[in-house]
């Protein structure tokens, strides 16, 4: 019998460690399960979130570390596990694919012992490798396999954009979509403000400076490895996508935001993974959505899907 409120988490380094926090603070959980290699660091994480559960603001949220056997009965499962891009490191998150594909295989291989029920969410970069991999090399049902995908990347489109404009990000719509990393693009043709389409943006807010949209899309893609130079990783900016997908699960949101999952003849797309608008609920990704691009932005798509191709056949070498 599956518990909707309790939630595994894989990996308990940094981006585990916030999505853990997040968890607490949003109360999206009634118990929260961490689990990591080093099994003295998921036990520190527990410890330390278990206590912050005290306080007045706090939901008495039941936080501790566990094993594999947790899986059993939960209904969320996140795997963040594996070695991110450090600093200084080439910026390309698909250098990671075969150390990554190794660990999702160990991960896939204990979590099937145990449950075909709860929605997974892949956080492991390369992300699209390790969506398409996890999807696709074991006997469980697809729909319940959800890469985070390049919701971050629109997280940090709406961000740019919103402080050129000086309004909510939330205020702006559109998709950043493919890979969830450096051949992710924007699809300017879904681009809006409030309603207002792109092209009288500058004249509704009365700018005199037009966007520059190349100086846009590069800053979408270097700001990961930026805030990586910066501070040794990224957390915070995840850790809300991931809270974001769980909510949708937990409430059967029928949501629909740009994420991860295998394509089955979208755009004439199959044996992939990568992110296009689909809808999630506690059922999983029910639907996905082919919205219209241009012929640039659907060859960007296809730029991307050959860049992952080449990603995942390098690592059957
Ligand atoms: C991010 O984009 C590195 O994939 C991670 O924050």
């Amino acid at each position: 019998m599956i518990n909707k409120g309790k939630i595994v988490i894989i990996g308990a380094s940094n981006v585990g460690s916030a999505i853990l926090n997040k968890i607490t603070d949003f109360q999206l959980a009634s118990e929260i399960v961490l689990l990591d290699i080093n099994a003295d660091k998921a036990k520190g994480e527990a410890l330390d979130a278990s206590h912050a559960t005290s306080c007045i603001y706090s939901t008495n949220i039941n936080v501790h570390a566990g094993t594999y056997s947790d899986c059993r009965d939960a209904g969320i499962i996140i795997i963040t596990a594996g070695p991110s891009i450090r600093p200084g490191e080439t910026p390309d998150r698909l250098i990671l694919a075969k150390t990554n594909i190794k660990i999702m295989n160990s991960i896939m291989t204990e979590i099937t012992k145990y449950t075909k029920d709860a929605m997974i969410i892949a956080i492991t970069n390369p992300l699209d490798v390790a969506t398409y991999y996890i999807s696709t090399h074991f006997d469980y049902p697809r729909e319940k396999i959800v890469g985070t995908g390049t919701m971050l990347e629109t997280f940090r489109f709406r961000r740019i954009l919103a402080d050129h404009y000086h309004v909510d990000p939330k205020n702006i719509h559109g998709y950043i979509l493919g890979e969830h990393g450096n051949s992710a693009f924007t699809a300017w043709s879904t681009v809006n403000i409030a309603g207002m389409p792109l092209e009288h943006l500058d004249e509704c807010f009365n700018f005199s400076q037009k966007i520059n949209r190349q100086a846009i899309e590069d800053e979408i893609v270097q700001v990961a490895y930026d805030i990586i130079n910066l501070k040794g990783w990224t957390n915070t900016g995840i850790a809300m996508v991931a809270c974001r997908f769980i909510k949708s699960i937990l409430y059967d949101e029928h949501t629909i935001l740009p994420m991860s999952a295998v394509f089955e003849g979208e755009y004439g797309l199959r044996d992939i993974a990568l992110s296009i608008p689909r809808m999630l609920c506690a059922e999983g990704v029910v639907k996905s959505f082919e919205v219209k691009l241009t012929e640039t932005e659907q060859n960007l798509l296809f730029s991307s899907a050959a860049s992952v191709k080449n990603a995942l056949s390098c690592c059957k070498n």
